[in-house]
Order: structure tokens, then sequence, then C-alpha cells
């Protein structure tokens, strides 16, 4: 059986540096940490905005990372032309808008088909894989696979979102979590990668990761996850004790 992999976006662990303009959290040290934990890839959105990720973490990730980049970028020519110079693994083709909080919904392949084709097919000459990030829909699903993209990415938010309301509703979850295996088994009929991510969290993922695509093989329905904000959220848990108690040692015993 092919072990699932984990890609972590540690986008917001430079929300957390910009929010202040420091120098810490340092991206590389977090990188690393992720690297040694077990991570198949490191994500990051290079937004247009560069709220979080700026270019020279881009080219310092590529420079020092033993585990592929994943690059997540809009459609726009001053993305693509920067993605072909730094060259990560993978491309993930996300729509973007200015006043989101997040990625709020995944690329419409058939709105922009004349400018996917030919982004993929740039990106593709310069020996990058691409992902399209799309809503969990077959039609979406088989248009990424005509323009030839390696993977499709199912944006997970509509499931997540239902998962994480204070009241969860089963039949609205149940909807939502249907939609995600009809367009990653349509992925997988067609030999597509299928990558999912977008609001997955220590609760709901494992709904899906216990899903097989072939039984016999054991062969796992969703191959790449990637998942930040509740990675990060965690880390702000688990890793409380010790920053705490390192302050107190520098107060203490300076
Ligand atoms: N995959 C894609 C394409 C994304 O745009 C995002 C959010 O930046 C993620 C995965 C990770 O989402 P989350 O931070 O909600 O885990």
């Amino acid at each position: 059986m092919n072990s699932p992999r984990l890609g972590v976006n540690i986008d917001h662990f430079a929300t957390l540096r910009q929010l202040r303009g420091t120098p810490y959290p340092d991206l590389l040290e977090c990188a690393k940490i992720v690297e040694n934990a077990g991570a198949a890839l490191i994500t990051v959105h290079l937004r247009e905005d560069r709220r979080h990720i700026q270019d020279a973490d881009v080219v310092m990730l590529k420079k020092n990372l033993k585990i592929p980049l994943n690059l997540e970028m809009s459609l726009s020519e001053p993305m693509v032309k920067n993605a072909i110079k730094v060259k990560p693994a993978w491309a993930c083709l996300v729509p973007e808008k200015r006043q989101e909080v997040t990625t709020e919904g995944g690329l419409n392949i058939f709105k922009l088909m004349k400018r996917t084709a030919q982004v993929i097919g740039r990106l593709n000459k310069s020996r990058i894989k691409v992902s399209a990030f799309i809503e969990p829909d077959v039609k979406q699903v088989e248009a990424a696979h005509a323009l030839g993209c390696e993977a499709i990415e199912i944006h997970t938010g509509a499931y997540a979102n239902e998962t994480q309301l204070l009241k969860p509703n089963s039949t609205k979850i149940q909807k939502q979590f249907d939609r995600i295996i009809k367009a990653s088994q349509r992925a997988a009929e067609l030999g597509l990668g299928r990558h999912i991510g977008h609001g997955l969290d220590y609760s709901n993922v494992a709904a899906l990761a216990s899903r097989e695509w072939d039984s016999y093989s054991r062969e796992p329905l969703f191959q790449e996850y990637n998942i930040g904000h509740s990675i990060v959220c965690r880390a702000a848990i688990v890793g409380l004790d010790q920053a705490v108690r390192e302050m107190i040692s520098e107060i203490t015993a300076p």
C-alpha cells in the first residue's frame, strides 16, 4: 500500500511574522521541523498581496529544502514568470481574490480554459508538475484532465466548514463528503493524482483518510493532503509549555 503524503502549508507561520515585522518565526526553522517530522512536502501560497509568504521565502525554501516545494499560485502573468524562475517541484493553480480571508473556492477551469491551458503548458515545459485546486465537481476534474494537469487538489472547504459548525448537521456533512469522494474517484479513473486540502483538521480528516480507491491493493483514495491552519494552531498548543518555560528561564537566569 502506498502511504498518503502530507504537505504542510506553512503560510501562517509567515502570517505571524508579517503581523509584527519580526525576524521570527524563522521560516526555514519551521520548514526544517516539518521536514524532520516526516512531511512529504512543504506548501506555500505566494499571494498577490504578499500578506504572508514573500518572494524571498519561496527562493530560500527552494534552495534549502530536501523535500519538494509545492507552490500555490494564481494564473497571473507575474506569478507564472516567478514560478518558472524558482522552479518548485509542484505548482498548484488556485483562484485568488484580494479581499478573501483564505482561498474560498476552487478554480473554475471552464471560465479560464484558455489561460489555464497556456499556464499548464508553460509550467510543464519548465518541468514543474501542475495540480489544479478545484471544487469537488466531476466536470472540473474532467476539464483538469483534458488540460493536462498531473493532479487535482480537491477543495475540501465546504465539507470542513460543515464539520466545524457548533451544531454540525450530519446530512449536510455527508453531502459534502460524497461530493469529494465522487470527484476523487473520477480523478482516479482518469489516472490523475488525487490531492485534497483546505480546512482539514484533526477531527475531520480521518473520515477521508480511511477511504480506499482500490481495496485489493489498499491504494488510498487520497494520495496527498495539504494542510496548514489546523497544524499551525495545534503547534501553538503543543509547543506552549516549552515556550513559556524558555521565557521564564530567560528572565530568571539571564
Ligand atoms: N491547499 C490549498 C490549495 C490552499 O489554498 C490552502 C490554503 O492556503 C490549503 C491547502 C491549506 O488550507 P488550510 O490552511 O485550511 O489547511
